[in-house]
Formats: C-alpha cells, sequence, structure tokens
C-alpha cells in the first residue's frame, strides 16, 4: 500500500528543491543521508510524534530505501548518499513514520527468529516476546520424532513457520479468522518453501464449531496459540501504533483477556492426542489464572505443567498438557 502511495506522489522531493537542485533534479544527482536527515528536521519532528528508539527507526528505513542489510549500514550513515528517487522514498517513510504507522508496515517485511516474513497492514505484526515463547516450544520438541502442530490464530504465519523451519519433523496446520492472514499466511509458506509441510483455512473458532468441517476428527500432537489477550479496558493505554494501525481483533481478549483463550482450553481437550501439549502467549497476570481454570474446570483432561517468564520477567508463557 505504502509503495503504491509513494508512486502516486510522484518523485520530486521537497527537500531537493529546498537544497537548491531546482525542482527538476538533475538525473544522478545525490544527497548524503546526513545531510537530508539534517534539513527535513527527522528527528525533531520523530520525537515531536512521540516515536522512540528514532536512531533504529532510521537506521531501518535508511537500509529499506537503499536495499542494503541492516547490519552493513554505519550508525553514523558515513558515505551514504541518496537519489531523487530514494530521497522521495525516505522522506514519505519518515512521515509515515511520524503519523505512526508502524515500522513493519512502511517496511513490509519483518524478521521473525530465523526467517523473514511479509508484513500486511491489516494483519498483526509478530512481537519479539513471541520468538522468545516459540524458542521455548521448539526446544520442548527438538527430540520428537513426529509432530502433528495446530495453531490457533496464525496472522503473519510467524510461529507455525519458524516452527516448521526449525523442525524438519513438523507438519503444521494454522486457522485464522482473518481472510486477509490468511492470504497472507499461505504467502509466506510459499516464499520459504514451506507450504508442502503447512496448511491454512480461513476460519473462527467458536463454541462448538472449533475447527473446519475437514479437521474436525483430526487429533494433534501440539496446539499452540498467541490469542487475542488484551483485556478491553486496557485499550485506552496502547500506543497509536496498535490502537490506529492494527486489527483490534488480533487483540481484544474481553473483560479479563481470556475470551478466546477458553475456547482454546475447549479446542485443546477435543484435538490432544494424550500426553499432547497445548503452549500459550498471554498477558502478564493470566498464567496464575489460567492454572486456577485448569484445577477447577478442566481436572482429569487437561494439567498445567508451568508458567514461563518473557525477557522482562513477566511471567506470560504456559504449558499445557493432555490427561
Ligand atoms: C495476537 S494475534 C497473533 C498472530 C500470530 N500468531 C503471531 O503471534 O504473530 C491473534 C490472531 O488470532 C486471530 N483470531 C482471533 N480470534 C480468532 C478466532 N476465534 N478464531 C481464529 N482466529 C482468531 C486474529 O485474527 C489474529 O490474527
Amino acid at each position: 500500500m505504502l509503495r503504491q502511495l509513494t508512486r502516486s506522489m510522484g518523485p520530486t522531493s521537497r527537500l531537493l528543491k529546498q537544497v537548491n537542485y531546482g525542482t527538476n533534479a538533475p538525473a544522478g544527482t545525490h544527497i548524503p543521508v546526513t545531510k537530508a536527515l539534517e534539513i527535513g528536521q527527522w528527528e525533531e519532528k520523530l520525537k515531536a510524534a512521540g516515536v522512540e528508539d528514532r536512531k533504529f527507526n532510521v537506521k531501518c528505513i535508511v537500509s529499506h530505501v537503499l536495499k542494503q542489510k541492516f547490519s552493513s549500514v554505519p550508525d553514523s550513515f558515513d558515505q551514504l548518499q541518496l537519489n531523487p528517487g530514494q530521497l522521495a522514498d525516505f522522506e514519505r517513510f519518515l512521515e509515515a513514520r511520524c503519523a505512526r504507522m508502524p515500522l513493519q508496515h512502511i517496511i513490509g517485511e519483518w524478521d521473525f527468529m530465523d526467517i523473514t516474513l511479509k508484513t500486511s497492514p491489516s494483519v498483526f505484526i509478530p512481537r519479539p516476546e513471541t520468538e522468545e515463547f516459540m524458542r521455548l516450544v521448539i526446544d520442548d520438541h527438538k527430540n520428537a520424532k513426529h509432530v502433528d502442530l495446530l495453531e490457533v490464530g496464525c496472522g503473519s504465519g510467524a510461529m507455525s513457520l519458524s516452527m516448521l523451519h526449525s523442525l524438519p519433523q513438523v507438519v503444521a496446520t494454522a486457522i485464522e479468522r482473518s481472510k486477509a492472514a490468511t492470504v497472507l499466511a499461505a504467502e509466506n509458506a510459499k516464499m520459504l518453501g514451506l507450504l508442502n509441510r503447512f496448511e491454512v483455512h480461513n476460519h473462527t473458532m467458536e463454541e462448538d464449531k472449533y475447527l473446519p468441517e475437514a479437521l474436525k476428527d483430526k487429533k494433534y500432537d501440539l496446539i499452540i496459540s498467541n490469542p487475542p489477550y488484551v483485556k478491553t479496558e486496557e485499550f485506552q493505554f496502547l500506543h497509536p501504533e496498535v490502537v490506529v494501525y492494527e486489527n483490534l481483533n488480533a487483540l481484544d481478549g474481553g473483560s479479563d483477556g481470556l475470551r478466546v483463550a477458553r475456547l482454546v482450553f475447549d479446542l485443546a481437550c477435543r484435538h490432544l492426542r494424550p500426553g499432547g501439549k497445548l503452549w500459550l502467549e498471554l498477558g502478564n497476570d493470566h498464567p496464575p489464572m489460567v492454572k486456577t481454570i485448569m484445577n477447577l474446570k478442566y481436572e482429569g483432561r487437561l494439567k498445567f505443567i508451568a508458567g514461563y517468564s518473557d525477557q522482562y520477567q513477566r511471567e506470560r508463557f504456559v504449558q499445557i498438557e493432555k490427561v
């Protein structure tokens, strides 16, 4: 979408006019990145817009515009030059960032563990904590001979595809309520050469309609999910990047944040093999609540194994076993 926007706004940069190259900058005219930053006052504009990690943001945009690996771009931007087309993109992308469009949507792709995924404006952006979560899940299954995996709510496909990429013995099925996310996950699987072990169904899990008709008798060794878990009352505290640009169906977990997770518990009772695992990424205060729910409601069917903390020492991940 952003690329279309860029094209429709034309290639002439305001900045080239400002530095007196004239409205029609001669072909081959280049401007140093440092100069473009200074004259455009981008540091000040990003700060005024409330963007944090400004150096990182600018470096990501520079590496994207110059089509250079992030790690090969010097922090000083020394020697780096932009031609008129690159400068137009550079300004457009920084303007979008000042409007708090997430970097991932501006760039159109994002690294998750060892894979690169395409992103799309209406599809949930995979988060760094989910990488931590997936390391735990992958580690727990690295010695298994074969794993039939089901993911509930796969978004871009980040979780299933990173697992397939790491472990050749895994075969994954995903369900996803958003059509756009379903299409994107399939595209990402194809791009990564993993489509032969991945299928995704556009299906909304509901009570008594947990899986699509074609999967209704299937059993799995592992179910993973990062369901919507933000409590409705917490929406007022979310950043503009999330509230304005993310699909709220991907986030809203109802009054206690566990509305979708509760459906996943019921689904796990029906579709996990005995001894199979359910791993969930949830909100800060959820693991103790899940432990209580397991003891009160699922005794003899599902057993709470453990809760795990993320790098910020917030207990966020749970492991449950089918009895
Ligand atoms: C928090 S996002 C996680 C996406 C992805 N797993 C990740 O970690 O990047 C939750 C996803 O679940 C999907 N979803 C929400 N409710 C669902 C339901 N009842 N059935 C299927 N998918 C659902 C949303 O559309 C969204 O893509």
